[in-house]
């Protein structure tokens, strides 16, 4: 999993830097290609002659050289992954804020590639609320944090704070690897994110969905490796780089962007909150308010979900959503059967955590042949998560 893989290590200075020597060693018998680069104060931890013996790369730690400048901006094009280890709680505290005050910040704040942290440090600075409000940043802005260790502290403490043992890191860069390519071979579409039925030019129906959980997903399956379409209703959420979206805003453009789709695409994930009827007619102009009433009519949108359950072939998996507020699991399993989905995934709106706008979930998905998996409220990404093993299994079995 790790031959010809590139890995910029970034080192930063705590005294679990003397681990990166047996690090870049591991990697190196794993095949990868190992480049270094480091921060002053790591060089008094652990010898940049060590590690360019290692890994048979000169080892970089200031912008300019010799009169030769390090071109950071091309390090973070060249890896496939940049690990930080150890990440120390300043250059923790610098990645939070944006900091570019060293080679190595320059070289995170341009990478292109997914980036990994790997914490080390003291109990108490672990625990400290600050490291966990930089760490949560950090994660927001879609890094990958592996957990510390407990154990002995360089302060002769015993707790949380030791960095990942070298033998861990590198299983987790497999594994990191493993996921990534692990559904290169699949196209998905996803629909996400709310309707917009025009009443007039400034007026719509619409609904309270954010497109979360459907970028969520989209993001779940991009770091897996597929590759994803994601037709997106009105919403407001960041989109990761590397989905292709479709900007929607009625149930008619979804259903459109879907159809002509489809054909393509190995699975099919209707997680849009579609508007199930819109306005008759569209006024021209703004309407006026003149009586005391308004009559609008509305006439049903084609729903997307039952459509492409009619045009689905052999191989291709479909999965739809149901929010429901009662007779739960009675109405999912209808629209199971009734869409012709291979799976659908049931939140209730009675669960505490489920349902739109909040950033966690509580699932149960049931499947064509019977099955029936529940989950605890999760985040939406765990939920995601969940989702896609939920949707292997299916197509594996
Ligand atoms: N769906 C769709 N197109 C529509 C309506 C719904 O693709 N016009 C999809 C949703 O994306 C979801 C599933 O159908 O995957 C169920 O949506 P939901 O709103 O829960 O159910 P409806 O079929 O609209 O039925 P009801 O509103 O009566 O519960």
């Amino acid at each position: 999993m790790l031959q010809g893989k590139k890995i910029l290590l970034g080192i930063t200075g705590s005294i679990a830097a003397y681990k990166t020597a047996s690090l870049v060693r591991l990697l190196i018998k794993a095949g990868a290609e190992v480049k270094v680069v480091m921060t002053e104060s790591a060089s008094e931890f652990v010898s940049p002659l060590t590690l360019s013996t290692l890994s048979k790369q000169e080892v970089l730690s200031k912008i300019a050289d010799n009169n030769a400048w390090a071109n950071h901006v091309m390090l973070g094009r060249w890896a496939d992954i940049m690990l930080i280890a150890p990440l120390s709680c300043n250059t923790l505290s610098k990645m939070a804020a944006g900091n570019c005050d060293n080679l190595l910040m320059a070289v995170y704040l341009s990478a292109t590639c997914p980036v990994v942290v790997a914490p080390a440090m003291d109990e108490d600075m672990w625990h400290h609320p600050s490291t966990k409000r930089n760490l949560l940043t950090i994660a927001s802005y879609g890094n990958h944090i592996i957990p510390v260790n407990s154990g002995e502290l360089a302060s002769g403490l015993v707790g949380d704070g030791r960095m990942a043992e070298s033998e861990e890191l590198v299983e987790w860069l497999r594994n990191f690897f493993f996921k990534k390519e692990s559904l290169k071979d699949k196209t998905v579409l996803i629909t996400a994110g709310p309707t917009h039925e025009a009443i007039d030019p400034v007026r719509f129906i619409g609904n309270a969905s954010s497109g979360k959980m459907g970028i969520a997903l989209a993001t779940e399956l991009q770091n897996r490796g597929a590759k994803v379409h994601l037709v997106l209703g009105p919403s407001a959420e960041k989109v990761p780089p590397g989905i292709e979206v479709t900007r929607v805003e009625s149930a008619q453009q979804m259903f459109d962007a879907c159809v002509q789709k489809f054909d393509r695409v190995n699975w099919a994930i209707m997680s849009a909150a579609v508007a199930d009827y819109r306005p008759m007619e569209k006024a021209n102009q703004k309407i006026k308010k003149k009586e005391e009433t308004l009559t609008i009519e509305l006439v049903k949108n084609e729903d997307i979900l039952k459509h492409l359950g009619t045009k689905k072939k052999n191989g291709q998996c479909l999965v739809g959503f149901a929010l429901e507020t009662n007779n739960e699991k009675l109405n999912a399993l209808q629209k199971l059967q009734t869409k012709n989905a291979d799976l659908i995934v049931l939140n209730s709106l009675n669960d505490a955590g489920a349902g739109f706008g909040v950033d966690s979930n509580k699932i149960t998905i049931f499947d064509k042949r019977g099955g029936e998996r529940t989950f605890e409220t999760k985040s939406k990404k765990e939920v995601a998560a969940d989702i896609v093993n939920t949707i292997i299994d299916y197509c594996n079995e």
